[in-house]
C-alpha cells in the first residue's frame, strides 16, 4: 500500500489542499485511499466533516493518528489501499516521522522566496534515494518570480513535479466541500504513479 505525503516545515505552502485534492483524484479513478491527518490543527479532518455535515461525504476516508500508528494503519488496509499523509508545519518529529515510512514525499512549495528556502531545510530529511518531488504550487504563470523558482530548483538538481499548480480561487473554495475533479491534481497523482 504506497504511503504519499505532503511534507514541509514551512506552514501555508498547500500541504493540506494538496493531500486532499490527491486524495479525491485517486479516490475518483477508482483507488480506495485514507488521508491520514497527523496535525494538530485537524484541517483535513475538519474539512472532511464539514463535507459530511454538507451531505456531500468525501469519497475517501479521512483519519486523525499519530506517527506511531501509521505504519499499523497501513498494514491493516488491503495492498491496494492508497495513504496519504497530511503534516502539520514546524513540527520536525511529525515530519519526519511521516517522511520516514514514505514510498513518495511531495514537498509542496508557493513560490516565493520566504517559501522556497523552507525547501531547503526540509530536502535534507528525505532518505537518500527515496522518492521525492517539489510541488510548486499557488503559482501565479508567466512570472518572473515562478521561473526563478523553476530555475534555482534545476539548478540544484532537486526532483520536482513537471505539474505546477495556479493560484486559483477554486482551491479556497474548495475547503470543506468534495473537490471537483482537477486536471491539475490528475497529473500530479500520474507523476507520482511514473515514479513509483
Ligand atoms: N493553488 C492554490 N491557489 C490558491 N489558494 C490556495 C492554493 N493552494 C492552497 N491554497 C490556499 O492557501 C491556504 C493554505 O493552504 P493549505 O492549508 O493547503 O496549506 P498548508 O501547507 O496545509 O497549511 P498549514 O501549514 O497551516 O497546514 C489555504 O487557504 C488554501 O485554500
Ligand atoms: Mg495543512
Amino acid at each position: 500500500m504506497p504511503i504519499i505525503s505532503a511534507a514541509n516545515t514551512k506552514g501555508g505552502v498547500g500541504k493540506t489542499t494538496t493531500a486532499m485534492y490527491l486524495a479525491n483524484e485517486y479516490a475518483r479513478a477508482g483507488r480506495e485511499v485514507t488521508v491520514v491527518d497527523l496535525d494538530k490543527q485537524g484541517s483535513a479532518s475538519v474539512w472532511a466533516d464539514k463535507a459530511s455535515d454538507r451531505g456531500t461525504p468525501l469519497p475517501f476516508a479521512v483519519e486523525v493518528s499519530n506517527t506511531k500508528r501509521i505504519s499499523r494503519l497501513a498494514d491493516s488496509k488491503g495492498s491496494d489501499h492508497l495513504i496519504v499523509i497530511d503534516t502539520p508545519p514546524g513540527d520536525s518529529s511529525v515530519i519526519e516521522g511521516a517522511i520516514d515510512v514514505s514510498d513518495f514525499v511531495i514537498i509542496p512549495t508557493t513560490p516565493s522566496e520566504l517559501d522556497t528556502d523552507r525547501v531547503w531545510e526540509t530536502i535534507p530529511t528525505v532518505r537518500d534515494g527515496q522518492l521525492y518531488g517539489v510541488l510548486v504550487a499557488s503559482a501565479v504563470l508567466h512570472t518572473r518570480l515562478l521561473n526563478d523558482v523553476i530555475t534555482a530548483l534545476d539548478e540544484n538538481e532537486v526532483s520536482r513535479f513537471k505539474t505546477v499548480v495556479s493560484f486559483a480561487q477554486r482551491y479556497r473554495q474548495a475547503v470543506g466541500y468534495r473537490p471537483r475533479r482537477d486536471a491539475t491534481y490528475a497529473d500530479v497523482a500520474e507523476e507520482i504513479g511514473a515514479a513509483l
